[in-house]
């Protein structure tokens, strides 16, 4: 009987206790949902971060904007020589002595470009032959350069030394990862799977991003195929959390305080947006992407590779309609990117043809309302603060 009122009183206090505690970390999250291991690591005031754009989407004044409204500001540096690099970076510092993140493509080459011979070419030519008939282009020889190498790329962030260096598609070995921690270099690595995020950690990285299969823009997988790593956020996130101990960034479908809400109470430090920054005025997508993301059809997108040959999101239109079923007959990356350059301008403007450019897009497309990204940065703030 003694023993029996002993665990009553047991039980009672440790669910007081728990009580306490719960009420002590509301109490907290309503007062600082912006101070968190992340904004700890950096020293910023808001836990998001601008998503990196590669093809040339990513601006200076977007990047600053961010940076400048307490947020981290990021630039996708992948088809940049060395040179851009530096020459970017001098004008970003120019506008902002605020932290702020480069990005690279650690994986620039596929492997299967090594086999993709004569034959295959030919192969690729002819299922977009009417294509270029239509526009009465010729059928461009295969492209032979292509593009800036990350090894190389790397050397100019190692002169930058940005606060930030984010990166996709891989890790960085483990001398590189050396040489950016000797150098103050904070490093963010992206991870599609909790497997992926485990090879991130254990490499020494100070953050993750965890991107789910809805977010805009490249599958950025290294350790399974992009197909095979279609995790949805929401999945994702606590796996992420179990697994590591470094910050979480969430990454996919976010576009307003309820994502962020919902991104933390899975267990993220941050948010990493994308669509919602391509949006607006300050980002260097043409004219028309930006009025798509805003159009009622902006709730279908794809993920198609006939872009790039990399598997990636964007709104559906002619193109990646009529060649769903071709995925794989196109030319491996960055070679498939360069063809498609002769039949979309590049980088892409507004008088290019809409059948045949690429309108990239995160699956929460159409819930966008802001087309200024200071504006969207108050407004995050403003709902975030609200009980
Ligand atoms: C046009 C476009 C280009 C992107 N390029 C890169 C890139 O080069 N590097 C990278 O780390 N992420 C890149 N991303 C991913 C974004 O940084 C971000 O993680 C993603 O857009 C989040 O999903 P959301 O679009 O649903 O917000 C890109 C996204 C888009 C839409």
């Amino acid at each position: 009987m003694k023993r029996r009122n002993a665990i009553k009183t047991l039980s009672i206090s440790t669910l007081g206790a728990n009580i306490s505690t719960l009420k002590d970390t509301t109490k907290n999250d309503k007062k600082m949902w912006n101070q968190t291991k992340f904004t700890d690591l950096l020293g910023i005031q808001y836990p998001i971060v601008q998503g990196p754009f590669g093809g040339g989407l990513s601006s200076v004044e977007l990047t600053t904007t961010v940076s400048n409204a307490g947020a981290l500001g990021s630039f996708g540096m992948q088809p940049f020589t060395p040179e851009q690099i530096v020459e970017t970076s001098l004008a970003i510092r120019k506008q902002t002595n605020k932290p702020f993140n480069l990005n690279l493509w650690v994986n620039d080459r596929d492997a299967r470009l090594a086999d993709f011979d004569d034959k295959d070419y030919q192969t690729l030519t002819e299922i977009f032959k009417p294509y270029f008939d239509e526009l009465g282009l010729p059928i461009p020889e295969r492209p032979q350069n292509l593009g800036p190498k990350y090894e190389d790329q790397l050397q100019a962030i190692f002169e930058v030394k940005p606060a930030v260096f984010s990166f996709v598609f891989g890790i960085p070995n483990e001398n590189d990862m050396e040489k950016l921690r000797s150098l103050g270099i904070k490093t963010v690595g992206t991870a599609t799977t909790v497997d992926e995020a485990i090879a991130l950690e254990k490499a020494g990285v100070d953050a993750i991003v965890a991107t789910g299969m809805e977010a805009g823009g490249h599958r950025v997988s290294f350790l399974k195929s992009a197909e095979d790593s279609l995790t949805g956020l929401f999945s994702l996130i606590p796996q992420v959390a179990d697994a590591v101990k470094v910050p979480i960034i969430a990454a996919g479908g976010i576009v307003d305080a309820r994502g962020i809400k919902a991104a933390v109470a899975l267990g993220a430090h941050a948010v990493q947006m994308g669509t919602a920054f391509l949006a607006t005025a300050q980002s260097n997508a043409s004219a028309d992407h930006k009025e798509r993301l805003f159009d009622p059809d902006a709730k279908y997108t794809i993920l198609t590779k006939v872009f790039t040959g990399r598997l990636s999101r964007g709104l559906k239109n002619r193109l990646t309609e009529e060649l769903k079923e071709k995925g794989n007959l196109m030319a491996p990356y960055p070679l498939q990117g360069k063809f498609m350059g002769h039949l979309k301008a590049y980088p892409a403007t507004s008088s290019s043809n809409p059948d045949f450019k690429s309108f990239w897009a995160g699956q929460s497309a159409s819930l966008l309302k802001y087309k200024d990204a200071k504006v969207l940065m108050e407004s995050l703030v403003h709902e975030m603060g609200k009980v």
